[in-house]
């Protein structure tokens, strides 16, 4: 099913670049590339043309979109990058497909843990990693990311593999609060505990849960308001099954990370494309962002999805997500010492 999501996508990317090749640089247009489920970014795409006039094509890339970009070079006709996960936004930086943007709107909103300090790409909304707990056989209601590997859980944990980008983003997080050595021992102590090898996606650890193959399990926040409120009966009974949990680290809060964008290095629209940016911003598109996407919003004081807002006060880790971005090569490599997918 992921390669005929794929294949779609890259077979919608083909033909909107091929209409876009003639019109790269036109004034009233902005082509945002992008790795988000079209359906999730739609109503404040159609926002901003209503607000603008700016017409905007979309190409979904699932996977490669910052080699994509790069072969392209100066003639891409790339204006946004559009993404989720730090190590994906820190990716488009590193291949050099991106420029700095210094803007006012931006920095006002966006606290500065969630922003590059050099202006490579910005947060425009949080997803926290969690904890999914059974309804049934969990009782406890606060848990740190310590405890997870305590053997009072052995056989009773699920994750998706150590090397996906959401789970090394999170140990890179352990690296940050514990050291190298600590956050080893930890990673080996979550490994001894899990239910079966790391596999699936974070919705399935729901599914396991609801089918008593662990008790607790990772997985970001906004997974469970799209199995609740989605149209998959199926999925609506892994949802069910479980409670979130907002876990700490020792000393710390939740680790989250973002969803963001980033100016392409040789955006044609350039001047709509920072219009875009500081639209992404303002209050009606975070308040559009979050409903769909069950995102925390990154501008404070904008309502949170009633789902999300129902497993309590999020208190975000104090670790930057620049921070992060530098452990992540660390906690992957970590992933391997301790042979965490294996
Ligand atoms: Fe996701």
């Amino acid at each position: 099913m992921a390669n005929v999501k794929f294949m779609r996508g890259f077979l919608a990317g083909a033909v909107a670049l091929g209409t876009l090749a003639g019109t790269a640089a036109s004034a009233q247009e902005l082509n945002i590339y992008t790795t988000r489920e079209p359906g999730l970014i739609k109503p404040v795409l159609d926002e901003f043309t209503k607000e603008t006039g700016i017409k905007v094509n979309t190409i979904f890339i699932n996977n490669g979109l910052e080699e994509r970009v790069r072969t392209e070079g100066a003639n891409s006709p790339a204006d946004i990058i559009l993404t989720v996960d730090i190590g994906r936004l820190q990716a488009a930086k590193d291949y050099g497909v991106t420029q700095a943007v210094k803007s006012e709107a931006l920095e006002k909103v966006i606290p500065a843990a969630y922003r590059d300090p050099e202006g490579h790409w910005f947060g425009i909304a949080l997803r926290g990693r969690v904890v999914y707990a059974s309804k049934e056989r969990v009782k406890q209601t606060a848990i740190t990311y310590e405890e997870l590997a305590d053997p009072k859980w052995k056989g009773k944990v699920c994750i998706r593999s150590g090397q996906h980008l959401y789970n090394v983003s999170l140990i890179a997080a352990a690296i940050a609060h514990m050291g190298e050595a600590k956050a080893e021992e930890w990673l080996k102590g979550v490994k001894a505990n899990l239910a079966k090898k790391p596999s699936g996606g974070d919705r399935e650890q729901a599914k396991d849960i609801l089918a008593g193959v662990c008790d607790i399990a990772v997985g970001n926040t906004y997974y469970v308001s799209l199995m609740l409120n989605g149209k998959d009966e199926e999925q609506k009974k892994w949802g069910e099954a479980i409670n979130v949990i907002l876990p700490t680290f020792q000393g710390g809060g939740t680790h989250v990370n973002v969803s963001g964008l980033a100016l392409a290095k040789n955006a044609p629209n350039k001047a709509n494309a920072v219009k875009f940016m500081e639209f992404m911003v303002s209050d009606d598109s975070q308040h559009i962002h979050a409903e769909a996407n069950s995102e925390y919003p990154i501008k404070a004081g904008i309502k949170v999805h009633p789902t999300i807002a129902s497993f309590g006060e999020l208190k975000a880790d104090n670790v930057s997500i620049a921070e992060i971005a530098k452990l992540r090569k660390k906690a992957s490599e970590l992933v391997d010492k301790v042979g965490f997918d294996q």
